[in-house]
């Protein structure tokens, strides 16, 4: 990432509607595939070609037949998608859009800790730099983790990585005793207290409970998690699967423990529902940073290409295929 990109001048002051108007025929000019996470703002959302979680992301990058791909995203899920399509030019529209999580290791930290367990298979969230994938064994996403996991021989040494509470949740799924887990976290996910899980639960016992895994306050709950039936009103998913989740279960009310910008999707696909957030401050500063004026100013002046040197590349390409043809 950079602290030198450049402030937005001219492209500020156009109405919404000539942003778009201007964002469509640009996007054809280029051919440009324009990919949204889950937690984009709704204009970004509404104007995606493809909205989803970082595995439904990663596969659409590494499939589509655009020749740019601009990832309305964090700066890992564009470097993902660079991973995955070398020959395509990937734009990401603010090259600040870091992520605390990513953040939470870095290369020198993961060498050593290899080191300390030389025989240990390395599993690396998404949320990860390219550097850590190329020196991890497998990619994962919250979507697959589980499955990922499980692939791996019992008596096979892990050390997962970065997330604690991911890593938490998927050791009691498994049952797992010989996995490492690293004590990153999501500084979004992570502020969310047991007891708001509490207060929710009363003030709406009808309502389904959708927790994201990276969410702090999960751990309390992973006894409960692990005994779930499918009736369960508790469930731990993805931000994809929270969507598919809501979509197919008899439940009118849900609520949602992860990134706010997810409601916008769940209330469009499913305007009959009502979707209540467990705290309306979980908003992620970098998720919120790409707007219509940054996308826009992407496809007028080709920036901010992301690119991953090529020898990380096909180290990290290899954790990710690995994962991709598990799922
Ligand atoms: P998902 O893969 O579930 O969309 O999560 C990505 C993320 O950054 C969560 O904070
Ligand atoms: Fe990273 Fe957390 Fe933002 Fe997701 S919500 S992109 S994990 S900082």
């Amino acid at each position: 990432m950079t602290s030198s990109t450049p402030t937005l001048t001219s492209f500020q002051s156009k109405p919404k509607e000539q942003l778009l108007k201007e964002i469509n025929e640009l996007r054809k000019v280029r051919n440009a595939v324009i990919l949204a996470h889950n937690y984009q703002i709704p204009e970004i959302q509404d104007v995606a070609d493809f909205v989803g979680d970082s595995l439904g992301l990663s596969q659409q990058a590494a499939t589509t037949k655009a020749d740019t791909i601009v990832f309305c995203g964090v700066h890992f899920m564009a470097e993902t998608a660079a991973i995955l399509s070398p020959s395509k030019r990937v734009l990401i529209p603010d090259l600040d859009a870091g992520c605390s999580l990513a953040a939470s290791i870095d290369i020198e930290q993961l060498r050593e800790w290899k080191r300390e367990h030389p025989n240990a298979i390395v599993v690396s969230y998404v949320n990860t730099t390219a550097e850590i994938k190329a020196e991890s064994d497998y990619c994962c996403t919250s979507g697959n983790a589980l499955k990922i996991v499980q692939s791996i021989p019992a008596d096979q040494e892990i050390l997962f990585l970065p997330d604690q509470f991911l890593g938490s949740w998927v050791q009691k799924m498994t049952g797992r005793k010989n996995m490492h887990i690293w004590m990153g976290e999501c500084h979004v996910h992570s502020a969310v207290q047991p007891q708001e899980i509490d207060q929710k639960i009363k003030e709406h016992p009808e309502a389904e409970l959708l927790i994201h895994p990276e969410c702090g306050c999960l751990t309390p709950y992973l006894d409960r998690v692990a005994r779930a039936g499918t009736g369960d009103q508790l469930k731990v998913a993805s931000t994809e699967g929270m969507i598919q989740r809501a979509t197919n279960s008899s439940a009118k009310k849900f609520v949602v423990a992860t990134e706010i910008g997810i409601l916008h999707r769940l209330k469009k696909e499913n305007p009959e529902k009502e979707f209540l957030p467990i705290n309306q401050e979980m908003s992620c500063m970098y998720m919120k940073m790409i707007t219509l004026e940054k996308l826009h100013r992407s496809l007028v002046e080709d920036v901010f290409e992301v690119t991953v040197a090529e020898d990380i590349a096909q180290k990290a390409r290899k954790s990710i295929e690995r994962m991709i043809s598990i799922y």
